[in-house]
């Protein structure tokens, strides 16, 4: 599919609105380059450290969280309208028992500047290397969070990703909101 360049914020309005809807898949890779996928809910974009920053929150039980710990990058791939069933697929099944990618007919390509693929059929593409990860912190957290989402103690990792690369289909406003030209 042809791709071209996205500046850092140029497509994140309608990312996140993908995001909310039904999720982004977050796809990292162990040392053999056997790559994973998970939908992501919760992310951040923004400046620190005067670099380009994508944040991913990743619980423990996730097989996602060993891989990206480990191979210290990740992307973050927006899906088209036509790919919720998947996303919720890869929201739901664990990399640990299934190949997600063979299941749902996901084709994987290499990323351009980091380790874990990407996944051809997406609209947008972030490509994330992790400069800093951080555990959510119960006792620095507001009460009603930690009871609402952390029933079981499984507190995310947070990751925060530089992002060396954004690019994607031309025409990705129109199609991620499911519009056509
Ligand atoms: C819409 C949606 C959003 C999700 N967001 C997150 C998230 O931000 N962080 C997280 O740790 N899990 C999230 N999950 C759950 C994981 O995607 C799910 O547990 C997945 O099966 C993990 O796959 P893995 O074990 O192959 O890493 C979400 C699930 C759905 C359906």
């Amino acid at each position: 599919m042809e791709k071209r360049d996205y500046s850092l914020t140029e497509a994140w309005g309608e990312a996140v609105q993908v995001m909310h809807r039904s999720g982004l898949l977050l796809v990292s890779a162990d040392a053999t380059g056997k790559p994973n996928v998970m939908t992501i809910g919760w992310a951040l974009l923004g400046i620190v450290w005067a670099k380009p920053i994508l944040t991913a929150l990743v619980r423990p039980s996730r097989f996602t969280y060993g891989l990206v710990d480990l191979a210290g990058d990740f992307t973050v791939n927006v899906p088209s309208p036509d790919m919720d069933d998947i996303v919720q697929y890869c929201g739901t099944m664990s990399g640990r028992e299934h190949d997600k990618f063979a299941e749902r007919r996901l084709v994987v390509i290499p990323a351009r500047q980091v380790h874990s693929p990407i996944i051809d059929q997406c609209l947008l593409h972030y490509e994330c290397k992790v400069v800093h990860k951080n555990d959510v912190n119960p006792q620095m957290l507001a009460p009603d969070i930690v009871s609402n989402y952390y029933p079981r103690d499984d507190y995310h990792r947070i990751f925060f990703g530089e992002v060396v690369s954004v690019y994607g289909v031309p025409d990705f406003r129109q199609r991620a909101s499911g519009l056509r030209l």
